[in-house]
């Protein structure tokens, strides 16, 4: 008998296997459908459902329940008839946990277990931790987390699986490319800097209907970079010569980015190694193209830039003149100028040679870039002078911070002398020397001045002799260059006229002359004073 029964047993326990008599798993509150094969289903005699601890849940006969014993949560739903019994546990406890006999009485020894299945009570697990699995998570790679949770299902022992979702900043993520989920690994691929703000977080279950809370965000520190490796301030850099330049390299990296390098045009020379590359005062041969490298420390890695840096400087200025004579066609002044940028604004200043009086502005033409001329049109002797070109491009001149350069040359132009005096009647006394003067402007001491007597028709030449003495002199006279009155050196042509007669109370003309041409003869008179005046005041004696 008892044979039979552990007969009876095994066989029931060997079906349950074949059948795949696994647990049941209810949650508290919820309901459960415990679903038993029976092994024998032609005992007719009576039958209990008998729970955890031997509590008799149910007796039944074939086909119908007994209310007597009913557990007012408990459906009979079987029909022993077709070999299973199956009965629905409603507002499960806790206390329902545990294994679920199908109990066939026969008299009071013979009881034999004809089909039982185990009731597992689902928790939600505790909150979940998740922990790294990797080695240091790098861009590019691959990451593997875990959500572990303690489970609180009953009883303990029970075999449920553990699963997790995943949230990427609270969406769930899907299994993809990028993500795979298997149990409760999340294995992050192909990893980059957003992965770092992800913000992963995990919810375990054992069972869909009891979730735990979601765990903190696990801090992943994916290692990166340099990634955008910049120069700034950024785009082509325009800076005055003599400036201070500051560039500053920057790369994204985790951890930080180490060493800088500071390269410039095609030039192997280290530069800088710190992050900001300082010039202190560039010149114009700062101007070029700067590379900037980057390195990580924890990743073979090395960014690259590079930007352009452009000098602006104050022009350097050239002048290029020549002396001329009167109507020189081909005269001309060049006025040249080199700076960056090469858009320059020129002013050409005609000043007088001695007193340095501005006598004009002058008018010039474009050439070719920083290029102008001046040409003289029919140049005369008022075109004498110190010529002066300025020139801006914009920038300061870092030595003295002047604005404008510039740059002179003095030019000649040798023209008919002119004759500036306005004074044409002299005055004299009988048994004096009296004096006619005339002042000349001529620039070069090639000036001939020839005096003449008129006596009569005829034109007495005067040479020096007891009666005449002949003088030229240097001496500062007033001239008009350009309707401007300036005081030049000139010269002072004098005829003196010894122990004066009343022959020399007559008419006399001037000639003045240089190797460019002759003078218009000037008219002159010696006149009689009427009251006398000692010299040497007779020369500036007007009537
Ligand atoms: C119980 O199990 C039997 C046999 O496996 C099956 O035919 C029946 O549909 C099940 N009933 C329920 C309610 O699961
Ligand atoms: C139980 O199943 C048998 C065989 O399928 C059927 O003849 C019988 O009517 C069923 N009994 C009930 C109560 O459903
Ligand atoms: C479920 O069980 C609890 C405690 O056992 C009881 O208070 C509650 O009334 C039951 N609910 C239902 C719908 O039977
Ligand atoms: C994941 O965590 C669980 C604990 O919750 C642990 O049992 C399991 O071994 C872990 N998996 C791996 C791959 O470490
Ligand atoms: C869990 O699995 C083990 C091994 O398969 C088994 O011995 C044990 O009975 C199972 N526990 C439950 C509650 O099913
Ligand atoms: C890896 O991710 C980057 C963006 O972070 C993407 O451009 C690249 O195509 C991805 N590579 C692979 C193999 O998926
Ligand atoms: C330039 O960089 C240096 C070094 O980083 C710093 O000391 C200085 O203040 C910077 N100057 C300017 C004008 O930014
Ligand atoms: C920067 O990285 C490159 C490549 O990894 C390496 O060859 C070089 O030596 C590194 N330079 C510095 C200064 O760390
Ligand atoms: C122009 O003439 C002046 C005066 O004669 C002279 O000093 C100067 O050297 C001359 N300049 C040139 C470029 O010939
Ligand atoms: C200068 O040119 C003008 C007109 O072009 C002419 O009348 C004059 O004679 C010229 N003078 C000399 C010195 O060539
Ligand atoms: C001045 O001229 C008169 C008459 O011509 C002459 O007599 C006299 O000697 C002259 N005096 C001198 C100082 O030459």
């Amino acid at each position: 008998m008892t044979v039979l029964l552990l007969v009876v047993y095994f066989m029931l326990v060997f079906w349950c296997q074949i059948l795949e008599c696994s647990p049941a798993v209810g949650v508290v509150g919820g309901v459960v459908n415990m679903n038993m094969t029976i092994s024998d289903r032609n005992i007719n005699t009576n039958r209990n459902l008998v729970g955890p601890n031997n509590f008799i849940l149910f007796e039944f006969y074939v086909g119908m329940a007994n209310p007597a014993y009913t557990d007012t949560d408990v459906t009979y739903t079987g029909n022993i008839s077709e070999g299973y019994v199956s009965f629905t546990l409603l507002n499960l406890t806790m206390q329902r946990v545990g294994i679920y006999q199908y109990i066939i009485y026969k008299g009071t020894s013979g009881n034999v277990i004809a089909g039982e299945q185990y009731l597992i009570m689902a928790e939600s697990p505790d909150t979940p931790v998740i922990s790294g699995l990797s080695q240091q998570a790098v861009a590019g790679g691959e990451y593997k987390l875990n959500c572990s949770a303690m489970s609180r299902s009953e009883k303990p022992g029970h075999n449920l699986t553990m699963f997790s979702e995943w949230k990427r900043n609270g969406v769930n993520i899907m299994a993809d490319v990028k993500y795979g989920v298997s149990g409760t690994i999340l294995t992050v691929r192909n990893l980059s800097k957003f992965d770092n703000t992800a913000g992963l977080t995990c919810i375990a279950f054992e069972d869909q209907r009891r979730k735990s809370p979601e765990s903190m965000v696990f801090p992943l520190n994916v290692y990166y970079g340099p990634d955008n490796t910049q120069i700034s301030p950024s785009g082509q850099l325009t800076v005055d010569e003599g400036r201070l330049l500051n560039i500053t390299c920057s790369g994204e990296c985790n951890p930080p980015c180490s060493s800088y390098r500071w390269y410039k045009d095609s030039q192997l020379t280290l530069l800088g190694s710190s992050q900001t590359l300082t010039i202190t005062s560039v010149s114009r041969n700062s101007a070029g193209v700067y590379f900037c490298a980057v390195n990580n420390t924890y990743i073979a890695k090395v960014g690259t830039t590079q930007t352009t840096v452009r000098v602006n400087y104050s022009p350097t200025v050239d002048i290029e003149s020549r002396n001329g004579s009167h109507n020189d066609t081909s005269l001309m002044i060049k006025c040249s100028a080199y700076g960056i940028p090469e858009q320059y604004t020129y002013r050409l200043i005609h000043k007088s040679l001695s007193s340095g009086i501005e006598i004009r502005e002058v008018s010039y033409e474009f050439i070719s870039t920083g290029v102008i001329i001046h040409r003289f049109i029919n140049p005369t002797y008022m075109d004498t002078g110190i010529y002066t070109c300025f020139v801006s491009n914009g920038v300061l001149d870092y030595t003295d911070g002047s604005l404008d350069k510039s740059i002179y040359s003095t030019v000649w132009v040798k023209g008919l002398p002119s004759i500036t005096s306005r004074e044409t009647s002299f005055y004299a006394e009988v048994g004096h020397s009296g004096r006619l003067i005339i002042e000349v402007y001529n620039s070069l001491l090639d000036l001939v001045v020839t005096w003449y007597k008129h006596n009569g028709g005829a034109l007495e030449k005067l040479m020096n002799s007891d009666k005449y003495n002949i003088i030229i002199a240097s001496g500062m006279v007033d001239v008009n260059f350009y309707s401007v009155p300036i005081h030049e050196p000139g010269f002072i042509a004098t005829l003196e006229i010894r122990n004066i007669t009343e022959e020399d109370f007559s008419l006399y003309q001037v000639h003045v002359q240089n190797y460019v041409g002759e003078m218009y003869p000037v008219l002159l008179q010696l006149r009689v004073i009427k009251k006398l005046i000692p010299w040497p005041y007779l020369e500036v004696t007007r009537e």
